[in-house]
């Protein structure tokens, strides 16, 4: 069995993370619950760090809080001097209400509406990455009616998309993201931006895919984009500081995966940086990546109770736990794979094989398919493993089930981060409805 971080099985068989018996985190907040190791975000976050440290390079590590947005994880981002990616109103307020230093947040998205960039504004952000042409207008009427300068990159799609080991390369890309570096749109918003008034390009952001187990195609991105940058030099002088390469460090889910050490990805990028830049004669931009599951992914175990359980004779057992696609949408979504262990007995012979099903009213409602266990009974603590990453933060209340709370573990500590939903806040937003009558 693979341990993350921290996590060990102690003397009571029992599955401990960050100092603290997962058994008893049960006991104590319910099930589900969302456990972080934040000792393991701290190693990922100044691992990332050190590496650009030690190749004495200018960047920056922003946290891609989609991964896991909340206050305490915005505060621990921040006393480990990260950046913060945020790509809605919502983060970007939960990243002001932790009180996460404004001019080290950088603001995605495909769609911002006018609000979000004038809170952008009105906040006096680090850093928008620009994803349109609409988004340009936009910020050019804010910027000149404020009179405000504000620092952008322009995201692109350089035609490489990647994932785990396989990468494709396209002269196009048919992404909703972004300028394509390949077809004249980089160099239409280039020409729309870099002499603008207010608007300060920094240069140009790309984030390639997920899961990525090898350096090669984060090379080959930042090859064409420093080539784009390179030549607008030559062209006009302009002289663009920063080559953002986005996230996309893979992480080990099962034994299937096979992820770098953060050092080996980010020595590989600066390895290319420094040549690219110095076979186009330009100077050696700052390098800022975004990674967001590498950071949070393994850090993060869900706990679940054990309840009903069926076999399908010849078939399948199917063990059901009080959590599901509500809390973890990916194994529905994307037939994402997961590890588990069962806490309560750790060291148990792993004689029987489970399909763990959710309790939403979805055939499709399975976490893990034929997870490997000890006989189970109603009652028992079924530990996911690394749900840290797009888990809570894409649950929903579907079936009105209340999302699930959240703690934070660390040197034998833990603590409520999080506060599970209650049946009243699941009503909080609805109003009755009385059908009006004319007179
Ligand atoms: C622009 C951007 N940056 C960073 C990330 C984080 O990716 P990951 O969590 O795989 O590191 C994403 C994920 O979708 C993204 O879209």
């Amino acid at each position: 069995m693979h341990l993350y971080g921290t996590q060990k099985i102690n003397a009571q068989g029992h599955l401990e993370i960050g100092g603290t018996d997962a058994v008893e985190l049960a006991k104590t907040y319910g099930t589900p619950l969302f456990v972080y190791d934040i000792a393991l975000f701290r190693e990922r976050a100044q691992a990332f760090q050190k590496t650009f440290e030690e190749a004495g390079i200018g960047y920056q590590v922003a946290y891609a809080s989609k991964a896991f947005s909340s206050i305490a994880i915005y505060q621990v981002a921040a006393e480990e001097n990260l950046s913060l990616d945020v790509v809605s109103g919502g983060e970007l307020y939960t990243a002001l209400k932790a009180g996460f230093p404004k001019e080290k947040i950088h603001f995605h998205g495909n769609n911002k509406s006018l609000e979000e960039l004038e809170m952008a504004f009105e906040e006096g952000i680090g850093c928008i990455v620009v994803d349109n042409f609409h988004e340009i207008g936009q910020l050019k009427k804010i910027s000149k009616d404020r009179k405000q300068p504000m620092n952008i990159l322009l995201r692109v799609t350089p035609g490489i998309e990647a994932h785990t080991h396989d990468y494709i390369t396209t002269g196009q890309e048919d992404s909703k993201f972004g300028f394509d570096l390949n077809n004249g749109q980089a160099d239409d918003a280039f020409g729309q931006t870099h002499e603008h008034k207010y608007l300060k390009l920094l240069g140009l952001h790309c984030h390639i895919g997920s899961q990525i187990f090898d350096t090669a195609a984060f090379r080959m991105a930042a090859e064409k984009l420093i080539g784009k940058m390179s030549a607008w030099h030559g062209e006009t002088g302009y002289l663009c500081p920063v080559l953002n390469l986005g996230g996309g460090f893979g992480i080990r889910y099962t034994a299937e995966d096979e992820p770098l050490e953060p050092s080996v990805y980010v020595k590989g990028m600066i390895e290319t940086v420094k040549e690219t830049a110095a076979a186009a004669v330009f100077p050696l931009p700052e390098i800022w990546i975004e990674p967001g599951r590498s950071l949070v992914g393994d850090a993060g175990t869900t706990l679940y109770t054990v309840g009903s359980m069926k076999e399908v004779p010849g078939t399948r057992k199917y063990a059901a736990v009080d959590g599901g696609m509500s809390d973890n949408i990916r194994p529905a979504l994307y037939g994402a794979k997961y590890s588990s262990l069962v806490a309560n007995k750790a060291e148990a012979a792993l004689t029987e094989h489970y399909t763990i099903a959710g309790k939403c009213c979805e055939s499709g409602d399975k976490l893990i398919e034929d997870a490997e266990l000890p006989p189970l009974e109603a009652g028992d603590i079924l530990s996911v493993f690394c749900t840290g990453a797009y888990g809570y933060s894409m649950a929903s209340n579907y079936n009105r089930l209340a999302r699930p709370a959240v703690v934070f573990v660390e040197d034998g500590g833990h603590q409520l981060v999080v506060k599970r939903e209650t049946l009243e806040d699941l009503i909080g937003q609805d109003m009755s409805y009385r059908k009006q009558v004319k007179s």
